[in-house]
């Protein structure tokens, strides 16, 4: 007799994107031919920049010949991609030590398998709404789970309170899906609370490259004291357009001691054992995006996506609809017209504009009557999407 792990019985049926992705081909199938834009899941449409092909071509080459062909790498990363995310948090005055950087394949395989690390026993904090990897991988594990209610009232950006009791606490500024960011001196309510709880918080900075405030904070460690209490998760998937590509980094500070053990070494154990790598060639396109020139050019990509949040910010503005987000973040998290629960906004909008977005309530049940939509798409979908949306809500 095999036993399975009961626990993935209390997911829900499916990961919130398949099962969007399942409603647009069903859809599709329905109405052939029909020309669906799509702002549903975060997933960039401007190609790689030129600096990473470009290095990317060359480590191809490399590839092809004896002299220097790449075998198996390091598991937390090749040394010239570590020495250039060290360099990105030093221009930001965050000192870090190249062996508490790991390179990853982005930030949710890492943001589920940090939990490895971590007992069963720990109580866990998760921000409802919010990207839904952090509570279907405590479940997954049987993790007792309280969330943290964002809401209109403290514009999306729950605080700890006297009721916050948690070993594992879950933060993701610019928040997924409501665009929300905390200031430092929210940030440093949250780094206090864990350093006189004893508590992990796990920092999602995955948006952090669309903060455009200088005054709001884009990593945890600009927090002091965060390098005892704080691990950040961080990807090239939206900053760099590598959601097809797929390389990302995680920061364990030597600093984190828990139970009397290093996470830092506990995590490096785990990605030895567990964990492959990311391949050479990622690597040095990743290496040539923090370059000076890289830097530029994913900057004007940047800008692009910007550009789109305007588009539908401006278009919701003239529609008089209260929204979220859109200024430091990719994503616009938007009332539902008329009543409507997201499920039926969504249903409204895809057979009646055919666009897609992603219901507010896939993300927690204080998500329920919102809907996200993204910036990623091109700059004429995006236009063409506000036109239909506007003219469907008129
Ligand atoms: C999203 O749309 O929330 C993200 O693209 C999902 C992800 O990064 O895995």
């Amino acid at each position: 007799m095999v036993y399975i792990n009961k626990n993935y019985t209390n997911l829900t049926e499916n990961y919130l994107f398949s099962e969007i992705a399942r409603k647009i081909s069903e859809y599709s199938a329905r109405n052939p031919g029909t020309d669906i834009i799509k702002m549903g899941i975060g997933d960039v449409t401007l190609p790689l920049c030129d600096e990473a092909i470009r290095a990317m071509t060359r480590a191809v080459s490399e590839m092809g010949k004896a002299e220097t062909f790449h075998g198996y790498g390091p598991e937390q990363g090749y040394d010239f991609l570590r020495q250039k995310i060290r360099s990105y948090y030093a221009d930001r005055k965050i000192q870090l030590d190249e062996d508490e950087i790991f390179v990853s394949d982005g930030a949710k395989s890492d943001l589920g398998n940090i939990l490895d690390i971590f007992g069963k026993e720990n109580r866990v904090l998760i921000p409802d709404p919010v990207y839904p990897v952090y509570v279907d991988t405590n479940i997954m594990d049987g993790r007792s789970i309280s969330f943290a209610d964002a809401d209109r009232e403290n514009n999306f950006l729950p605080m700890p309170n006297e009721n916050t009791h948690a070993e594992l606490i879950y933060i993701c500024s610019p928040n997924n899906p409501t665009g929300a960011v905390y200031s430092r001196s929210q940030l440093k309510s949250w780094v206090d609370f864990a350093l006189q709880n004893g508590s992990v918080i796990l920092f999602d900075a995955a948006y952090e490259s669309f903060v455009s405030s200088p005054d709001l904070p884009r990593s945890i460690y600009e927090i002091e004291g965060a390098k005892y209490c704080a691990v950040e998760f961080c990807s090239l998937s939206k900053t760099a357009g590598f959601t097809g590509t797929r390389c990302g980094y995680t920061i364990v500070p030597k600093s984190l001691v828990f139970d009397k053990y290093r996470l830092n070494k506990l995590w490096l154990r785990r990605q030895t054992t567990k964990f492959n790598g990311v391949s050479y060639i990622v690597q040095r396109g990743a290496e040539a995006v923090f370059g000076e020139t890289g830097q530029k050019q994913i900057k004007a990509n940047i800008d692009y996506y910007r550009e789109n949040a305007k588009l539908i910010t401006s278009a919701l503005d003239k529609l008089g609809i209260y929204y979220t987000g859109g200024k430091n973040s990719p994503y616009i998290w938007m009332e539902c017209p008329d009543g409507m629960n997201s499920w039926q906004f969504f249903d409204c909008l895809l057979s009646g504009a055919n666009v897609v977005g992603t219901p507010g309530s896939g993300f927690g049940k204080n998500g329920e009557g919102f809907f996200r939509l993204t910036a990623f798409s091109t700059n004429e979908k995006t236009a063409e999407a506000m036109e239909r949306l506007s003219g469907l809500l008129a």
